[in-house]
Parts: structure tokens; C-alpha cells; sequence
């Protein structure tokens, strides 16, 4: 399996902060942001990793993370040289890739749960996600799920949606995706949203459709750093990972 860290987009909900550095750059316990998603990856033993940003801010990444060879992982680094949405930043994994499935990571989501368990799970097929229970889910994508077995923590995703003004659940879709390598077909096949962006939610949709799609609730902490209120929570939140 490949491992992706998704770091472009524009930042602009952690202005100005975000003018000098990435979002994923910003230092929370003492460390870059992307210290977190990178060490779910390594802590399943993923080493290929793909990292993808824009072009302002790729030179602090390489700086920061180097070859890989401190964090014992392989890094290749690719440019999304405008903001067209996460699937469009995927997409740029495809050779990559190479066909294999994927650990997709968003460089601002922070996890108290070891993740490492369900990826190693993942046998490569469909769409796997992680889901957390929360008290705006109107700001994320959104997943109802029904259990598929009691003695399994694993549940069908029965419906899906992203930033619903309405939603179904109080599940919200976290930052880790495991894809199966076909992802990429999928991509091809999607139209970019109403906000004008390729949306990770439709390959997992794409999934769903299929009945291919499920998903763990997790019970610890998790955060997507990506607004002030948020870094001061996460802040809270790795004092105790
Ligand atoms: O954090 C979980 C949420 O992440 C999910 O619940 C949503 O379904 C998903 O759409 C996403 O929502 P956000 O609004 O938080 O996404 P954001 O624009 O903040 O982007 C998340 C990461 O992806 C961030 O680290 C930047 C990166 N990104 C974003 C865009 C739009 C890219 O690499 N390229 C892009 O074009």
C-alpha cells in the first residue's frame, strides 16, 4: 500500500498565519502538523510516501521532511499547482500509485486513535473510512452507516454527503482514506463540485454505489486542524496521544 499526504489547498480559514507557511507547516505540541497524519502511515508501515502540495510552500516541506531517510519512509514530492479540490490532488498519485491501494492523508487531520490495525486490515478492495462522532457535522463530509456485524467494529456506509446543511448523522468523514488502486478511474470520471473542486466525498460515493464502501467509528480524539479554534484544540488534543 502507498501512503498520500495531501497538503496543498490555500489555507485562507488560518490567514495570516498561512501567508508565511503551510497550514500543515504551523507547529502543534511542539511539532509541524504534518508530523501526525505522516506518523499514522508510518505506524502501519507505510515507507512509499507521496507528498503533494502547491508550489509556495513545497521548499519548507522538503526542507522539514528531506528524503525520508530520518523517518525511516521514502518520500516523493509532487506539485498540484492550483487548488482544483483533494480528488484532484489525488489524482496527481496515479503513477505513483502504480495501481496499488491507497492510504490517503489529509495534512491537517490530527488522530488520538491508532489507525494502524484497519489499514493493515485493508485488503485493497473499495473504499474504507474513518468516521467520528461530532457536534457540527454540517462542516464535513457526512456518513450514516449501518453494522454489517455486532462482533465487528466495521459498518456499511449507507449514505454520504458532503457539508450537508441537513445531515443524516453526527458522523463525521475524517482525513484518512484507504482506496482501492482503481481510485484513480474513478477521478477521472468525477465533475468538479459547486465550490469548482474535485471532491474526495464522490470517489468515496463512487464506492458507496457500488456497495463497496465501509467505514470505522472511531472513539478517541481527532481534529482537522484547519481553523484557529480547531489549533488550539489539537494543541489539547496531542498533549494526551
Ligand atoms: O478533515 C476532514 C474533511 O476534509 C472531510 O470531512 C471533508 O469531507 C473533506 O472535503 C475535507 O473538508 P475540508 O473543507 O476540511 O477540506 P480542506 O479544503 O480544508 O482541505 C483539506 C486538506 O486538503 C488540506 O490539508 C489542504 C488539502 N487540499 C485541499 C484542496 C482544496 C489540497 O491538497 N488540494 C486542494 O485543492
Amino acid at each position: 500500500m502507498k501512503g498520500i499526504l495531501i497538503c496543498g489547498g490555500s489555507g485562507t480559514r488560518l490567514k495570516p498565519l498561512t501567508d508565511t507557511t503551510h497550514k500543515s507547516l504551523l507547529k502543534v505540541g511542539g511539532k509541524p502538523l504534518i508530523h501526525y497524519p505522516l506518523k499514522v502511515l508510518l505506524d502501519a508501515g507505510i515507507t512509499d510516501i507521496m507528498l503533494i502540495t502547491g508550489p509556495t510552500f513545497a521548499g519548507d516541506f522538503m526542507q522539514f521532511l528531506g528524503s525520508g531517510a530520518k523517518f525511516g519512509c521514502d518520500f516523493t514530492y509532487r506539485i498540484q499547482d492550483e487548488p482544483k479540490g483533494i480528488a484532484h490532488a489525488l489524482a496527481l498519485a496515479e503513477s505513483f500509485a502504480d495501481e496499488e491501494p491507497v492510504c490517503a492523508m489529509l495534512g491537517d487531520n490530527i488522530f488520538a486513535n491508532n489507525l494502524s490495525e484497519d489499514i493493515k486490515a485493508f485488503e485493497g478492495n473499495g473504499g474504507h473510512l474513518f468516521l467520528k462522532e461530532v457536534d457540527d457535522p454540517e462542516r464535513f463530509g457526512v456518513a450514516e452507516t449501518a453494522i454489517r456485524d455486532p462482533r465487528s467494529a466495521i459498518s456499511e456506509v449507507i449514505s454520504l454527503e458532503e457539508k450537508p446543511e441537513t445531515p443524516k448523522s453526527n458522523l463525521a468523514v475524517t482525513g484518512c482514506y484507504l482506496f482501492a488502486g482503481d481510485c484513480f478511474e474513478i477521478i477521472k470520471t468525477l465533475n468538479p463540485s459547486d465550490r469548482g473542486e474535485l471532491e474526495i466525498t464522490d470517489v468515496s460515493k463512487a464506492y458507496l454505489d457500488r456497495n463497496e464502501l465501509t467505514a470505522t467509528v472511531i472513539e478517541k480524539d481527532w481534529i482537522d486542524a484547519g481553523t484557529f479554534e480547531a489549533l488550539e484544540r489539537a494543541e489539547e488534543i496531542v498533549k494526551n496521544i
